[in-house]
């Protein structure tokens, strides 16, 4: 052990997209075929805490997830984000600071915890590689902000771009071959619709069968809507939903969101072979959220809930402090305990970049 610790902790948050990103025109530096738009929720119950140390007597980058030793594979994705910050550190701080540790040099041990269950379409990925970059920029004193490292976490896993920022985030696809300007940008800050709410409804906490990278590349590959969806359909949902967080409109916000989740898994199922990733109560709670929106409409004019569903089972039913109630009790309702897992209502989360926890 060197006298000097050099280690930093940070947790992040997850972020669950209104508009879906699902596809990618380079697999190596991840680079989407479509824009994508999310909201990032609250980190009390959700997130990734990681801790990342560096010292010279460590003999190589070690990596624990949840307990777990998982391997680094050499030119894999952990690798390449540890790589990118390491490199980093050197230009931005070893060579404009002689007297700078030379961190860049030593071997990283690194320990990161979810409360989210592992890839069971709940985003973990999302936080873990957005809490591993902002844990190694505390480390390496990084003088970056959270657009710069979005384009490191989006290395690791592509949502995880947009887990940089608090609040309503776009994750801007961009069009250069070397992928630097395809990253997160804030859309709107939490402070600016502080109202919204996520309620989480956990139907399966297990693993999914058919990955987010593989299900995405096979669709990419063979499925026809795909084409029509990143030409025609998301450029102007990503215009439109801006729009209406920008004038907190509930209504738009609603319909551009449970829009896009159909189509994400109409795409999944225009796939060959087909995936699916919804299950009878995923489609129950569909008509359920659709079924509460018909008697709001009639009764104000107004919808109530927006619901929206990723590579998984799992809802996430964006809505209104007043619906609050009247969604938690009829989720409850019609789903008891052994159906869903009932998560939490949460809020949205107000701060950028990852929060540090301790040195
Ligand atoms: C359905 O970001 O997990 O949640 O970049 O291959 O790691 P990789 O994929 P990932 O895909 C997320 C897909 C989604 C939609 C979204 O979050 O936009």
């Amino acid at each position: 052990m060197s006298a000097t610790l050099y280690e930093a902790t940070t947790s992040a948050p997850v972020n669950i997209a209104c508009i879906k990103y699902w596809g990618k025109r380079d697999t190596k530096l991840i680079l989407p075929t479509n824009s994508s738009l999310s909201v990032t929720l609250d980190q009390d119950l959700l997130r990734s805490t990681t801790t990342s140390r560096a010292d010279p007597f460590f003999m190589k980058d070690r990596l624990w997830l949840n307990g777990k030793e998982e391997e680094i594979k050499d030119g894999g994705r952990m690798d390449n984000c540890i790589k990118e910050m390491k490199r980093l550190r050197k230009a931005l701080v070893e060579d404009k600071e002689p007297n700078a540790p030379k961190l860049s040099e030593m071997k990283l041990h690194i320990v990161s915890f979810n409360t989210v269950p592992t890839a069971a379409g709940l985003a973990s990925s999302a936080s873990g590689f957005a809490a591993l970059t902002t844990s190694l920029a505390s480390l390496f004193a990084l003088p970056l902000n959270p657009s710069e490292l979005s384009l490191i976490a989006r290395r690791g896993s592509g949502s995880a771009c947009r887990s940089l920022f608090g609040g309503y985030v776009a994750w801007e696809m961009g069009t250069k071959p070397d992928g630097t300007d395809s990253l997160a940008i804030e859309v709107a800050p939490q402070s600016h619709w502080p109202e919204m709410r996520a309620v989480v409804c956990v139907v399966s906490g297990e693993k999914k069968d058919v990955g987010s990278s593989v299900g995405m590349q096979l669709t990419v590959e063979t499925s026809p809507l795909l084409q029509h969806r990143i030409k025609h359909v998301v450029p102007a949902r990503m215009e439109s939903i801006s729009k209406a967080i920008k004038a907190r409109d509930f209504d738009a916000f609603a319909k551009l969101t449970m829009a896009d989740s159909n189509q994400f898994h109409a795409v999944a199922l225009d796939t060959t072979p087909p995936i699916f990733y919804m299950n009878d109560v995923s489609r129950n709670l569909i008509a359920l959220v659709e079924e509460y929106n018909r008697v709001c409409l009639q009764k104000t004019g107004h919808l109530g809930a927006a619901y929206t569903f990723d590579a998984g089972p799992n809802a996430v039913i964006y809505t209104l402090p007043d619906h609050i109630k009247a969604i938690t009790e009829l989720v409850l309702y019609f789903f008891p305990a052994s159906a869903v897992g009932f998560y939490d209502v949460l809020n949205i989360f107000p701060e950028a970049g990852g929060k540090p926890t301790g040195k």
